[in-house]
């Protein structure tokens, strides 16, 4: 082999050994998808020309998704200026998408390849895990790129660094820093991982539906979600075999936590749009915000994290977990 031929050669994943059914953290579902992995993960499909699907007279986010769309104060701006708003819409959910992939969900999964909870996990597991690392990356990347496209096609500046950390990042800080050890610490990084895989591609899916929609956009969370539908799975086949091999103590620990990380993802997020209100000096924004603040207040309004409860209830601990959370009914 020449050195021509070394430079062009990609790596490929090894055949992995059949599933172990005698290894707990190694379901069946987890080697499968550990397996397929090189044939559906958005990361190894060829790249997309984002540029040619930009049209430029389509909105960038769903009107109707606006907290405020139907506010006098809103209804009052011009074309321009609401349309600058959707795409700030469209910012800051990349924006949240990136911050939760970063700092919530590849940190969580790494506790897993670096056996944390000393579990052992097989190469299997390593493997399924890690490959759903290279995809949050590439899924970041995504998100970053159709972010600068947003901004490069309208010629708007839209600058992220006008918006705090996504809350749920925030959230997930609070309770990490409020653990108290190490152990009960990474269980809850783990609680915080495992119901953002578990919700993440119902999040994705708000804006998937909407055939107005910016195609780009449309496009870039469509290829996302085929991801998320696999990690959600493997999401569930982790935290089925850590819970079943905790001892009591630190079970109590993940399901508290668990309950307190589906109240932080279904919770409102009115600081990143008193941000962008603030900084496009909305004729009112004040207003705008507080009356958003006042109607959405108390009602979840992101995510269906219906998966975690179905998850626990199968292994009979969903009542532990209803006591943590009032879920609706
Ligand atoms: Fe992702
Ligand atoms: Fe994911």
């Amino acid at each position: 082999m020449t050195d021509h031929d070394i430079r062009r050669t990609r790596v490929h994943t090894p055949d992995l050994p059949e599933h172990d059914p005698d290894d707990p953290a190694e379901s069946a579902v987890i080697a499968g998808l550990a397996r397929s992995w090189p044939r559906r993960a958005a990361v190894k499909k060829p790249e997309v020309d984002l540029d040619a699907l930009f049209e430029p007279h389509r909105s960038d986010f769903p009107e109707q998704m606006l907290p405020f769309a139907e506010h006098p104060r809103y209804l009052a701006l011009d074309e321009p200026q609401q349309a600058r708003l959707r795409a700030w819409a469209w910012i800051a959910y990349n924006k949240s998408v990136v911050d939760i992939e970063q700092y919530v969900v590849n940190p969580g999964f790494a506790l897993i390849t670096a056996d944390v909870f000393g579990f052992g996990p097989s190469d299997t597991v390593v493997t399924g895990v890690l490959q759903a690392m290279v995809d949050e990356q590439y899924h970041t990347l995504m998100h970053q790129q159709a972010n600068a496209l947003t901004r490069r096609r309208r010629g708007w500046a839209l600058p992220e660094s006008v918006l705090p950390l996504c809350p749920t990042v925030r959230r997930q800080r609070t309770a990490v820093a409020q653990a108290d050890d190490p152990r009960a610490a990474a269980l809850v990084q783990l609680a915080y991982t495992t119901v953002a895989e578990t919700s993440i591609s119902a999040y994705l899916a708000l804006l998937t539906g909407d055939a107005a929609l910016q195609p780009v956009n449309r496009a870039t969370v469509a290829v996302h979600r085929r991801d998320e539908l696999c990690h959600a799975s493997l999401a569930g086949g982790l935290l089925t075999a850590v819970l079943t091999e905790l001892d009591d103590t630190d079970q109590v620990v993940l399901l508290d936590a668990l309950g307190a990380a589906v109240a932080a993802f279904t919770g409102a997020d009115t600081s990143t749009w008193a941000a962008i209100l603030a900084h496009e000096q909305v004729p009112g924004g004040d207003e705008l915000v507080a009356d958003t603040i006042a109607s959405t207040d108390g009602r979840p309004v992101v995510q269906d994290c219906s998966a975690i409860r179905r998850l626990c209830a199968a292994l009979g601990l969903g009542d532990e977990l209803d006591a943590r959370w009032p879920w609706p009914s």
